[in-house]
């Protein structure tokens, strides 16, 4: 097994590779992917109630014939159709054909409602009840951790943040709070900078690495984020990608390529809050100029 099992606070193991459906649309295409992924050794499915393919997640499980232990499965309270937690994680496990999940998150803190501890009250109920074996959050930063800790009896498993070689160093100092509550931090979006972030600094340290191991960019990037220790949730359309994103839990990447990796993340991070700073000073001196132009016709002396 190339990705091992990590281990939750709560004595259960959650594989460390997971197939999102997020982008995945609705239908038999979706199940397909669903399907497909199944078979070239993806043993974590990872959904949401707001995705709106729970459907086609469980129909494709089903097909696989796997035993349910077999299989683990992450579905997300994602604040829709105005239906409770209690509500929704029935509905999740109508859609999914389920008894039972293995990982139930609350999708952003916005959707930890009337507050975070009474949210979280339910949520340690589900999981008594036995419809969840693991409880936890995504999008959470470490003051929602805070107030969650501090009154909870269950602490959060995991929590499901956005984590890519350009906001690994930002993204720091909160999978260390989680590391200090037991707390496994999913990262997803793994892809970004090649997918939405192309062109950047990690471009150089990528392809070398590549060429060198004779392996594809998103291999790397993947391999890079397992060296994290982190819950590596990904996706792709593509039955090749799929076999090649199991492959890269063999990557053998070097304590030097995670860190030339690392650097270049950090200088792109770098980069952009420059040009956001630059952006935002464009704009106020933009703005500043038309006020000024405005007084002036108006006849108002503000300077
Ligand atoms: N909790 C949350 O708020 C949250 C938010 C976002 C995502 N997620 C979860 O994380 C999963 C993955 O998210 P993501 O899709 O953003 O992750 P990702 O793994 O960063 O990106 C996956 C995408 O990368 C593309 N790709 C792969 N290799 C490529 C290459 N060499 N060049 C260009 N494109 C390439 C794939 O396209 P092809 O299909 O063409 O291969 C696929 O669309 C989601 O499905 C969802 O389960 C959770």
């Amino acid at each position: 097994m190339p990705w091992e099992l990590i281990k939750l606070n709560d004595g259960t193991s959650i594989p460390s590779v997971a197939y999102g459906t997020w982008t995945l649309g609705n239908g038999d295409q979706t199940v397909n992917y669903v399907d497909e992924a199944i078979s070239v050794g993806f043993a974590h499915i990872d959904t949401a109630q707001g995705y709106r393919n729970e459907e086609e997640a469980g129909k494709a499980i089903r097909e696989s014939g796997l035993a349910r232990k077999d299989i683990y499965i992450t579905t997300k309270f994602s604040g829709r159709d105005e239906l409770t937690i209690e509500e929704a994680i029935q509905s999740s496990l109508k859609n999914l054909g389920v008894d039972y999940v293995d990982l139930y998150l609350i999708h952003s803190p916005r959707y930890a409602q009337p507050d975070i501890p009474t949210a979280w009250a339910v949520m340690e109920r589900l999981k008594a009840q036995g419809l969840t074996k693991s409880i936890g959050v995504s999008n959470f930063e470490i003051p929602h951790l805070e107030i969650l800790v501090n009154s909870a009896k269950v602490y959060p498993a995991a929590n499901q943040i956005q984590i890519h070689a350009y906001n690994f160093h930002s993204q720091l100092p909160l999978i260390e709070f989680g590391n200090k509550y037991g707390i496994v931090s999913e990262g997803y979006s793994p892809l970004i900078p090649i997918t939405r972030m192309p062109g950047g600094p990690v471009d150089k340290p990528l392809n070398e690495i590549s060429s060198r191991l004779n392996a594809k960019p998103e291999q790397v990037l993947l391999a890079w984020a397992k060296s994290k220790g982190v819950v590596v949730v990904t996706s792709t359309t593509k039955k090749e990608r799929m076999e090649g994103y199991i492959a890269a839990g063999d990557l053998p990447l070097t304590v030097e390529d995670i860190a030339a990796i690392d650097e270049a993340g950090k200088q792109g991070a770098r980069q952009q809050t420059a040009r956001t700073f630059i952006r935002r000073a464009v704009v106020a001196c933009a703005v500043a100029s038309v006020a000024l132009g405005l007084a002036g016709a108006l006849g108002i002396d503000i300077l």
